[in-house]
């Protein structure tokens, strides 16, 4: 058996990627156009692995969708690939209206050709899983009841808006068009290949180089945090056994402040890199606010728990202090990431045609 993964170059993609081929014996075919987030690097464990079979290719490229779904005929999609900082989506929204957007609709409208061919337990066993974030919901008091899935949507920044847009086709094409869909909608995720352009990794990277760790505003913006890990057990969880049509909420029970989450980053680089020149929160820097900065976001996981019996593995301490030692012990991945190295890895390991 097959699954198709959309953006599995990309931080929770490739994680999932590791998870499912380390838990599973199906393979898996990983359509991923490698934007600046796509990192093939982060799979070079499966360097050689037939089971890892990887396509580079736009979403938005129906013809190619097609012929990929055609080639492989997977029982699932799960469906990553998506513009994921809301800082870009400020400065530029175009490519998130075009991914997240123009994207989903190409590939929900590839599966449902996909699904209209099959018949009996694989048309009904099918699954497209659509990996989506808290963000759809807006932002909460200090005092608001945390998101459940029955909470409205009200997305504020383009990044969401475009995120929101995807889960009401998603909803559409099941409701429509009987596509068995399944929707998760995750909160903040860290852990082993962050991008460091997103908080967590930004601060260690900067950390390490004695550059200043900028927090937006007050710092006191609150997020759910859940070590990427249990996003893909969770993931897991719903694609085995999520209800069709239903949307379940991933979270961690971890809010913090952002001014938390570095102070605890700087306390365990402190511990496992001292610097000579003194503490880390020396570096701490306010500058001006994100535009439209969402003030709280909660997840109220308890559907995921009551339905599926999934819980997080790991609490925020222990996965903080791996995900910090992971960056010590990785400075190769760091480097090759701040260099623009890591762009290199398709041509290098995969020939020049495959970089094009
Ligand atoms: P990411 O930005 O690290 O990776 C995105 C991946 O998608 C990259 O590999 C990129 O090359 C690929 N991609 C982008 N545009 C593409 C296109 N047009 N065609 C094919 N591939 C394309 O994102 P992430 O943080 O791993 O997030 C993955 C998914 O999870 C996204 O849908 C995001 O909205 C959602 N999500 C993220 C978080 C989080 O904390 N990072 C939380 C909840 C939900
Ligand atoms: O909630 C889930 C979402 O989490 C995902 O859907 C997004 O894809 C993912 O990028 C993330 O969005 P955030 O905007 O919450 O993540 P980011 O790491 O960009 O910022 C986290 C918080 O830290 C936010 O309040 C802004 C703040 N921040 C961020 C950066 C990069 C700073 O204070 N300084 C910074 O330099």
């Amino acid at each position: 058996m097959t699954i198709l993964v959309t953006g599995g170059a990309g931080f929770i993609g490739s994680n999932f990627v590791l998870d499912w081929l380390a838990q599973s014996d199906e393979t898996v075919v990983n359509l991923d156009a490698l934007t600046y987030a796509g990192n093939l690097e982060n799979l070079a464990s499966l360097d050689g692995n037939p089971r890892h079979v990887f396509v580079k290719g736009d979403i938005c490229d129906r013809a190619l969708v097609d012929a990929t779904l055609a080639q492989h005929k997977p029982r699932a999609i799960v469906h990553f690939a998506a513009e994921s900082h809301v800082d870009r989506s400020i400065h530029g929204p175009g490519a998130f209206m075009r991914t997240n957007i123009d994207g989903t609709f190409t590939l929900l409208e590839a599966a449902r050709g996909l699904w209209s061919t099959l018949e009996g337990e694989a048309k009904a066993s099918f699954r497209f899983h659509h990996v989506s974030t808290d963000e759809v919901y807006g932002s909460l008091s200090p005092t608001d009841p945390a998101f459940a899935e029955t909470k409205g949507f009200e997305p504020n920044s383009p990044y969401s808006a475009s995120k929101a847009a995807s889960d009401h086709l998603v909803r559409a094409w099941h409701h429509t068009y009987g596509l068995p869909v399944v929707t998760t909608n995750c909160s903040n995720n860290y852990g082993p290949y962050h991008f460091p352009e997103k908080l967590i990794p930004l601060m260690i990277v900067n950390a390490l180089a004695g550059k200043a760790l900028p927090i937006y505003g007050d710092g006191q913006n609150v997020r759910d945090w859940l070590y990427v890990r249990d996003h893909a057990s969770a993931i897991r969880a719903v694609l085995a056994g999520g209800r069709v049509g239903e949307t379940y909420n991933i979270g961690g029970w971890n809010e913090k402040t952002n001014l938390e989450i570095v102070h605890t980053i700087c306390a365990l680089l402190d511990e496992l890199k001292p610097d000579p020149a003194g503490s880390y929160t020396r570096l701490i820097t306010y500058v001006k606010d994100r535009p439209g900065h969402d003030r709280r976001y909660a997840i109220d996981a308890r559907k995921v728990e009551r339905e599926l019996g999934w819980r997080p593995a790991e609490t925020f301490d222990t996965g903080i202090r791996k995900t910090v030692q992971w960056y010590l012990d990785h400075a190769g991945w760091v480097a090759n990431v701040q260099s623009g190295g890591y762009r290199d890895w398709v041509a290098k390991n995969y020939g020049e045609a495959a970089a094009a």
